[in-house]
């Protein structure tokens, strides 16, 4: 019999993991809370499937308890029926009876799938290109050419196609309440095809292991409202604030150092420095997360970057700079002033 105690246990531990999944109210990384038409289809098609499957499997139980109480043998009644002995009725019936229910499901499913997956991009949509790296993705939008990094920014009520593309590994893109997910494959262009119906931040992950800092490979999703996102647009294709517009001395003392660091060799600030490698950091100051998702962007945490990016995301490609007390402080400013 199992002991009390271990049944506490049992329970605490279900219920850490209960727990676990439901540890973002405000930000769910849920499926089943869609929130654009692509997750809404995928989400119709899994309720549609488990209602069938909850059918057959009540069916199977009755058909289970039945048998047992009405056709089973007590030893020494009877013998066992012949094997030999067949029955084309019950035959017939256990063919085409799972070809009926493999039919009922694959309809819907094919159907979400054409109807999910347009060749080509609808027309009017916002097309964006979403490149992975180790460990952090890449937005790029084809209209402006506007690029940034780990916060997507899309409005509502407007179809948003993804070209997915990786720069090293297998990726997979993945937002629970949006969509996916889908592979992105080095040598190839993946699409994704959606429109989100709420303003909101949604959070994003890489599904696809991909190596060390795979769980670290976060994003976000910010859906705005359509006059949101054009203000939000014009902001980012202006010039961050100019060498001459930087007010506070510590951030035009960090605008030096950066400039004469190894930092412009990976990062790109318009203006600045035309480095490819790493983010494009020309307006990091309106993001609201570093490092892929993993920190709040506040001046000591990309101190903490900056000083051991490897502590944070293990593996990360940015190496250690050496840049420590003031001039930490300094460069910390002036990125945070890069709106
Ligand atoms: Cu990228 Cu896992």
């Amino acid at each position: 019999m199992i002991r009390r105690s271990s049944l506490i246990r049992i329970w605490a531990v279900l219920a850490t993991l209960i727990a676990g999944c439901a540890s973002d109210r405000d930000m769910p990384m849920n499926t089943l809370a869609p929130k654009s038409d692509l997750a809404e289809w995928i989400y119709h098609l899994f309720i549609q499937v488990t209602l069938w499957d909850a059918g057959i499997l009540a069916v199977v139980v009755v058909a289970f308890i039945l048998a047992v109480f009405f056709f089973s043998t007590r030893i020494g009644e009877a013998a066992p029926p012949s094997s030999a002995a067949s029955d084309l009725g019950l035959e017939v019936a256990w063919t085409v009876g799972p070809a009926l229910i493999l039919l009922m499901i694959s309809i819907p499913t094919v159907r979400t799938i054409f109807r999910s997956q347009p060749r080509v991009a609808p027309a009017g949509s916002l097309e964006i290109t979403v490149t992975a790296h180790q460990w952090w993705w890449e937005f790029e939008y084809g209209d402006s050419g506007i690029k940034t990094a780990n916060e997507l920014h899309i409005p509502t009520g407007r179809q948003i196609r993804l070209n997915l593309v990786s720069s090293d590994v297998i990726h997979s893109f993945w937002v629970p309440q949006l969509g996916g997910k889908r592979d992105v494959i080095p040598g190839q262009i993946n699409e994704l095809t959606l429109e989100a119906f709420v303003p909101g931040t949604f959070l994003g992950q890489c599904a696809e292991f991909c190596g060390l800092s795979h769980a670290n490979m976060r994003f976000r999703v910010m859906v705005e409202t359509p006059e949101q996102f054009v203000y939000w647009e014009k902001r980012q294709e202006a010039i961050p604030v100019a060498g001459n517009q930087i007010t506070s001395p510590d951030a035009a003392e960090g605008a030096k150092i950066f400039a004469n660091s190894p930092c412009t060799t990976c990062h790109r600030i318009d203006g600045v420095s035309k480095g490819y490698m790493g983010p494009d950091l020309s307006h990091f100051g309106t993001r609201t997360t570093l490092g892929a998702g993993i920190l709040p962007n506040t001046p000591e945490n990309v101190a903490r970057w900056v000083t051991d990016p490897d502590a944070i995301k293990p593996g990360a490609q940015m190496p250690k700079l050496g840049i420590s007390g003031d001039h930490l402080h300094d460069l910390a400013a002036y990125l945070e002033s890069l709106k």
